[in-house]
């Protein structure tokens, strides 16, 4: 099988594998948000960047190459990752000490593995509404990171594309594909896929907060960086 080299693993991957999925396969960790084994690569968030033949991509949708010699835990990879957590953070309000998903967060536990533990940019506390009308889930969308994760799901998975983003930008918000936008009159179920899928804690269950104490959480227990990839 072909190789490349990943710091100092070497790995083998099938022709047509991205860096992501050959590492992963590997055991070895490279950290993302908006990839998720399950859903086509989307390439949006950036932070599973790696230096490679003299550039930065995405290693999500970059394809392994044989002999390459690619680096991600390296000083300045997680400096631009920590960078660009740092953005998340500000451009949304995560709340984290009072937040359903806190320990088993993956924007959290990212930023956590590289470093990054309180923003340095000022925070711009965004005006965003909470959807509360659906029986069984809740919509936080102040912590939506916009992985598109949730839409991949209903769309690929759920077939309903009860999810899309609407704007451009800084504009750039989830949407729900109702006649008043609110979750209750979509054709969302707490069944769906994208019902569980939301690394952050935008789409959560109701009926059971806290139900696992904190700091005994998925995060919690065993780094992120120490897990394989696995649904919520
Ligand atoms: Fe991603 Fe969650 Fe926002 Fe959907 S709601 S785009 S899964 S952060
Ligand atoms: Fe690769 Fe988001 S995980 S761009």
């Amino acid at each position: 099988m072909p190789e490349f080299k990943l710091d100092n693993h070497s790995v083998s991957f099938l022709e047509g594998q991205t860096i992501m999925q050959a590492a992963l396969e590997a055991g070895l960790y490279i950290p993302h948000l908006c990839f998720h084994p399950e859903f086509k690569p989307h390439g949006s968030c950036r932070v599973c960047i790696v230096h490679t033949n003299g550039r930065y991509v995405s290693s999500c949708t970059t394809l392994a190459e044989q002999g390459a010699q690619v680096i991600s835990e390296q000083a300045e990879v997680q400096r631009q990752r920590r960078n660009l957590l740092e953005m998340l953070f500000i451009e949304g309000n995560h709340v984290c000490p009072s937040c359903e998903k806190s320990g088993s967060c993956t924007l959290q536990s990212v930023a956590e593995y590289c470093g990054m533990l309180s923003p340095t940019l000022p925070f711009q506390f965004p005006q965003r509404k909470v959807d509360a009308s659906h029986p069984d889930t809740l919509l936080d969308f102040n912590r939506c990171i916009l992985c598109e994760l949730c839409v991949r799901a209903s769309r690929e998975v759920d077939h309903k594309s009860v999810f899309a983003i609407s704007g451009r930008g800084i504009q750039a918000h989830l949407v729900v594909d109702s006649a008043d936008g609110r979750l209750v009159n979509s054709l969302f179920a707490s069944t769906d896929r994208a019902a569980s899928v939301c690394p952050v804690g935008v789409i959560l269950p109701k009926h059971k907060g806290f139900v696992e104490p904190i700091g005994q959480r998925r995060f919690d227990l065993i780094p992120i960086s120490r897990q394989q990839e696995k649904a919520d």
